[in-house]
């Protein structure tokens, strides 16, 4: 196959010279098969030495080469420039979420402290004795944290996830991927523990569900699952005094039995009825909603196909008990 020319249109950022970011282009003549990483390894041997980015493996196992190419985090040594390029232009940027040191080189201590809060390693119990070797556990066991195990603490979903955007005290699907990891793991002694600390604000309940993570995720580990897997046990266990939990049991009292979307029930079942100031900071909003007229209306709508959802929630019921 014949080479061809590309533009790579690299966000540039020197702290010491520049004020804002800002694109510089640089045109490369291209083999076919060729990755991102090796591409930009070319511009930086060939045409600015000043280019600074962070690898290190080169074969998707680091995860330490992450970055956004055309405006998502993918990780460059395992994307081919042959898939990106629109129109003879390709563009690269440093990850999102995480401030820019240098070029495409991001900091990565608050994803480092995010990862602290889930307590990121295995928890035994105290009592038992320690074994001779290893602690074991069955191939069943294994399989049901495999997932999890596969992240290899790239940042790409943390870059792009949407509420870390405008609250960056949200702990971060990485780490909700990591926690899962050990509230599943067999061999951990602290899992009720540990669904109570990520059911508390800042945890599981705050996740959005956009699904960036788990579409940016390079590995099986697809922190949107995991989410999910965690949000279930930990509703199964009994973790219900928080909003997220309260919103869900709100969302099957009011549809799953009454047959209604009840708009104005499901926030202050959510904060907590005799939570006094949960209440009193949702008020703001729900002013703010009338003052745009955004109010959902004071007498609840009957939902579409009401008996069909009654049904589908009974049935639940039934799997559940
Ligand atoms: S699904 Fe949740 S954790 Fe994942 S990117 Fe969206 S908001 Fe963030
Ligand atoms: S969960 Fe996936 S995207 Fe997030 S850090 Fe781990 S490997 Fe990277
Ligand atoms: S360089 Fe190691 S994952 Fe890309």
């Amino acid at each position: 196959m014949a080479s061809s020319k590309v533009t790579f249109r690299i966000q540039r950022f020197d702290p010491e010279k520049d004020e804002a970011p800002r694109d510089q282009d640089f045109q490369l003549e291209l083999e076919p098969g060729i990755t991102i990483l090796k591409a930009l390894n070319k511009i930086q041997a060939e045409l600015d030495p000043t280019l600074a980015l962070r690898y290190s493996c080169g074969s998707a196992i680091c995860g330490s080469c992450a970055m956004k190419v055309n405006g998502h985090a993918r990780l460059v040594c395992k994307t081919q420039v042959s898939d990106c390029v629109k129109d003879g232009v390709l563009r690269v940027g440093p990850m999102g979420n995480l401030r820019v040191l240098k070029d495409l080189v991001v900091d990565m201590e608050p994803f480092w402290d995010s990862l602290d809060k889930v307590k990121p390693y295995l928890a035994p119990d105290p009592a038992q004795a320690a074994p001779e070797k290893e602690r074991l556990q069955s191939p069943e066991e294994f399989l049901r944290i495999d997932p999890s195990t596969t992240c290899i603490l790239c940042g790409a979903c943390y870059s792009d996830c949407n509420v870390l955007e405008v609250d960056k005290s949200f702990v971060g699907p990485a780490s909700l991927a990591k926690a899962h990891r050990f509230i599943f793991d067999s061999r951990d002694a602290e899992t009720t523990e540990r669904l109570r600390k990520i059911s508390e604000k800042t945890g599981v309940w705050d996740c959005t569900h956009c699904g960036e993570c788990s579409t940016r995720c390079p590995t099986e580990a697809k922190p949107l699952e995991r989410i999910e897997e965690i949000r279930v046990k930990a509703m199964t266990e009994g973790h219900h005094g928080n909003a997220g939990a309260r919103h869900v049991l709100g969302f099957r009292e009011t549809v799953g039995r009454r047959g209604l979307l009840d708009e104005n029930y499901l926030p202050a079942r959510s904060v907590g009825f005799f939570n006094i100031p949960g209440l009193l900071s949702i008020i703001p909003v729900g002013l703010r909603m009338m003052k745009r007229r955004k109010n959902p209306p004071l007498r609840p709508h009957s939902i579409d196909k009401v008996d069909e959802v009654k049904k589908t929630f009974a049935r639940f019921e039934e799997l559940r008990k």
